[in-house]
């Protein structure tokens, strides 16, 4: 199972990357604008960061919507650095994109994915990820689980075709959906720093370790 942080912070990241828990890094243009990143050259600079702490791919999101300039846009941040991912949101332009790329051998990620179908188009499209948004889906149909059920749908559709798109569980606000994404078989989770830490702790873990060094102690001192 592939972890990428969902983050645009170079702490968070780095933290992380030093645990050996990730292989990459999602960012949005909301996670960006959080560190302050602004103008064409600081976001770049800012991307290129990213890409030189982590090993594996690094999804920069485009901001147009219009297919000649998501190309356009895509061309520039996949000339970043190899690890470069484009994300391309799931809209008729965007899919039409995330052919092109495919044709032209640029990864990308289909982002904001609300429903099995919207998986399939991008698939179909090509896309080497596709970032369906479990959290949000929740928030939305105000019931949890619904979120897994649409991962649990895509997974299913993609075995049955061979699909080689993977899927990039997304949106997730907690450790107990990783473990959940994890009994789905999805490829990729992409995770915020508060939902990754988290996997690490036990309260059994911690009674123990504390039990260990005082027994320890007892016949030491
Ligand atoms: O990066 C895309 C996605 O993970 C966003 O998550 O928490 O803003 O719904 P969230």
């Amino acid at each position: 199972m592939i972890f990428f942080i969902d983050s645009a912070n170079l702490n968070e990241i780095r933290q992380v990357n030093d645990l050996g828990l990730i292989s990459g890094v999602t960012t949005n243009p909301s996670l960006m604008s959080k560190e302050d990143v602004a103008g064409k050259n600081e976001i770049l600079d800012h991307y290129q960061d990213i890409c030189d702490i982590v090993s594996g791919d690094v999804s920069a999101e485009v901001i147009s919507t219009q297919f000649d300039d998501i190309i356009k846009e895509g061309h520039q941040l996949s000339e970043i650095d190899k690890k470069i991912v484009v994300k391309v949101p799931m809209i008729e332009d965007g899919l039409k994109a995330i052919y092109y790329f495919a044709k032209n051998k640029i990864k990308t990620n289909c982002t904001l994915i609300f429903s099995p179908s919207q998986a399939l188009l991008a698939a179909k499209a090509g896309a080497t990820y596709v970032s369906p948004f479990i959290g949000r889906l929740d928030d939305w149909a105000k019931q949890e689980n619904t979120g897994l059920a649409m991962l649990s749908d895509i997974k299913t559709i993609f075995d049955n075709y061979n699909y080689t798109t993977k899927i990039l569980a997304a949106s997730i606000r907690n450790s107990q959906q990783i473990v959940e994404c994890g009994k789905i078989g999805v490829d990729v989770i992409t995770a915020p720093f508060t939902s990754l830490m988290p996997l690490i702790k036990h309260p059994l873990t911690d009674l123990g370790l504390k039990k260990f060094l005082a027994d320890y102690k007892k016949n030491n001192l």
